[in-house]
């Protein structure tokens, strides 16, 4: 069933299961992936990675081996040698695409950059050049701390370009969170900016960065963006200004042959216990996936503007700001800056100034647009818009169809795409000339990807049926471990329903086999579409000298999804006031960075605590959501229960 959006009824009387939305006629006449893609990759998923593999790539040494699965050790296209940089700058170059456009950049304050594919290669090979002066060789690790600044890519291809692994720090991380990442990566420089533009203010960045490098003493040196006019203290023979070390280095730089396995990069993403996961990509398998998902599922065209509004420092931006659309010679669009500033229709702006045809973003952004109303996107002319997609969250059927309406007129066809930084790729989504698509479900796996919906036992759930999202078979931007922990990949991925990975994920199969993603079932938050453990959260305040002890859930929220909630026991001695929690909460912004500061924080006497002392988390989430409590006879101390209940009608709101 299509639906017309102009006879539809309240969208909150309708089942999201009852309304279908199938491609039109014409987008499908011309839609890149067709459906015999699932039926060529069941029929032998090695063969159809390996002969994209050898299209997609350009090889220095073709590879030998498809794949070397030693569970859950996996190896993809063995023997070859590639370089990334090259993949994604050069090879367009000397076919001749030296001046097509890689990114019409667009800075907060108004200020605008483009940068073509020889631009990028220039630029690529003068960082790359001066890395090297700073020592930086092939298998090193090389930290990034950078607003959104093309700068930011330039500096992630440098890496690539030498064989060396970066590690990128999102710039809302704090000089702790950085530390702690540069010193578990052992990072030999760190390339920063003064600062970057955020709701028409600047925001500081180097401060942070020297405070961290007062701890970590695997940095060499580091190279300096002038982003803000300058005006900060460089440290001599430390720090070195980008517009000198790098202006001044030749624009020739040999790309590194590496071998398919060569660590691409590091990402660090929240677990279950406070200490973050270096998360590991490798060269060829992560490229090949990146570029593949991005054109397919984006249904991406030579002439596309394609937009992916995330920001670098997460998984998002490295698929499908920077690797992904690059391999494929695609068009960007790169915005610095905040979606209200100078107004709320500051992207709708930018949508029509560059004739944007392909928008990808998270369901936080749509709810926020959604909440200022449709007059924002209807003063602008968004019929360039052709492919809306969405990530990091389950998007609610509201929002989907305030997308479809209001941004997409009704015309463009949504992607929900599921996926995570340990994914390296998006592994369910639409195909979107092929896919009938219902708000709200991400559809189904990917070509060549292998979903199950399990029970606690690991057995198939029937149709209709919820439980774990798990993944069974290896896919080539599989994460390829935990930085320096083996066991911790093993024991976080593998272990809980053995020879499968286990995504953390619940999931619902509807009757037509629709996979309905529900969030995840460990303690491991997600705002605005970045996941954030209760743990850290919690070691953060327990960090405060006022603070016995603490534990924090998730509420649900309008906008962000979750937000965060902490419940708080002080140290004998301490008194609770609205001032402490003022400061609690801007603690725990200042350790970890200002997404984790928590919206909700109440004092409490004690917490609900089961006889053998683990902290009942469920209690605490209905008790954060004023729901009516469950069963709570394994309580230590059942009256803990009604002393914060009590309280928490008057939990302090940010
Ligand atoms: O819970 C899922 C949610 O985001 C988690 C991955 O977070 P992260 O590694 O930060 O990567 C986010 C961007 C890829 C997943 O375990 N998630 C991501 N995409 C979706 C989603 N939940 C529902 N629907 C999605 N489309």
């Amino acid at each position: 069933m299509s639906v017309d959006p102009s006879s539809r009824p309240e969208i909150e009387n309708l089942l999201a299961e009852a309304r279908t939305f199938p491609p039109s006629a014409e987008f499908s006449a011309q839609a890149t992936a067709t459906a015999d893609l699932y039926a060529e990759a069941e029929a032998d998923f090695e063969a159809f990675w390996a002969k994209r593999a050898h299209e997609r790539i350009s090889w220095f040494t073709p590879f030998e081996t498809t794949l070397e699965w030693d569970l859950p050790f996996a190896k993809w296209f063995t023997g070859g040698e590639l370089n990334v940089s090259y993949n994604c700058l050069d090879r367009h170059v000397e076919r001749g695409l030296g001046d097509k456009v890689a990114y019409h950049w667009i800075g907060e304050p108004g200020d605008t950059r483009t940068l073509t594919y020889r631009d990028l290669l220039g630029e690529v090979c003068r960082a790359a050049n001066a890395l090297r002066e700073l020592g930086v060789q092939k298998g090193d690790r090389v930290a990034i701390y950078m607003p959104m600044i093309p700068e930011l890519p330039v500096a992630m291809l440098a890496c690539a370009r030498l064989g060396a692994a970066h590690t990128v720090i999102f710039g809302g991380f704090s000089a702790e969170a950085l530390s702690d990442r540069i010193n578990d990566a052992q990072a030999k420089v760190l390339i920063t900016a003064d600062g970057g533009w955020r709701r028409g203010k600047p925001v500081g960045l180097k401060h942070h960065a020297d405070e961290a490098l007062a701890s970590t003493p695997s940095i060499n040196g580091t190279i300096v963006v002038d982003r803000l006019g300058g005006g900060i203290h460089m440290v001599e023979g430390r720090d070195h200004w980008w517009h000198e070390i790098v202006a001044r280095q030749s624009d020739v730089c040999p790309p590194v042959p590496v071998e398919s396995e060569q660590m691409l990069y590091l990402l660090y993403t929240s677990g279950t216990t406070a200490k973050p996961k270096g998360i590991v990509h490798t060269s060829a398998g992560y490229l090949l996936q990146a570029s593949f998902t991005h054109e397919v599922v984006f249904d991406v065209k030579p002439d596309d503007v394609y937009w992916c509004a995330a920001d670098i420092g997460w998984v998002t931006g490295h698929s499908y700001i920077v690797y992904g659309p690059l391999a494929n010679a695609t068009t960007g669009v790169m915005y610095e800056g905040a979606p209200d500033t100078p107004d709320w229709d500051r992207w709708w702006q930018i949508v029509e100034d560059y004739k944007v045809s392909i928008l990808y973003c998270a369901p936080t952004a749509i709810r926020a647009f959604m909440k200022q109303g449709e007059t924002y996107p209807a003063k602008h002319d968004l019929s360039s818009l052709r492919v809306l997609g969405s990530v990091g969250e389950p998007i609610n059927p509201e929002a989907w169809l305030w997308y479809h309406d209001n941004i997409g007129g009704g015309r463009a066809p949504i992607v929900d795409t599921w996926w995570q930084t340990e994914t390296g790729a998006i592994l369910i989504s639409p195909l979107p000339g092929v896919t009938t698509t219902k708000p709200g479900s991400a559809t189904f796996p990917m070509p060549g990807i292998a979903v199950d919906v399990v029970d606690a036992k690991g057995d198939s759930v029937p149709l209709g049926g919820g439980g774990y999202l798990v993944l069974k078979r290896p896919w080539p931007s599989m994460l390829r471990g935990i930085y320096g922990d083996p066991d911790r990949y093993r024991s976080t991925y593998w272990s809980r329903f053995p020879g499968m990975y286990f995504a953390g994920d619940g999931a619902k199969r509807d009757l037509d086999g629709y996979l309905w993603l529900l969030g995840r079932v460990d303690d491991v938050m997600n705002i605005a579409g970045h996941r954030i453990s209760t743990i850290e959260i919690e070691s953060a305040l327990v960090d405060h000298k006022s603070v016995a002890e603490a534990a924090v859930v998730g509420k649900s929220d309008d906008i962000t999804g979750q937000a965060i909630f902490a419940f708080v026991i002080l140290r004998a001695g301490q008194e609770p006031s609205d001032a402490l929690a003022v400061q609690l909460r801007e603690h725990v912004a200042y350790v970890i960075g200002p997404i984790a500061r928590p919206k909700y924080l109440m004092f409490t006497p004690d917490l609900p605590k089961t006889r053998s002392g683990k902290i009942m988390r469920r209690l605490l989430r209905d008790i954060a959501e004023g729901r009516v409590l469950g069963d709570t006879t394994t309580l230590a101390d059942a009256n803990v229960v009604d002393v914060i209940r009590d309280k928490s009608g008057s939990a302090e709101e940010d």
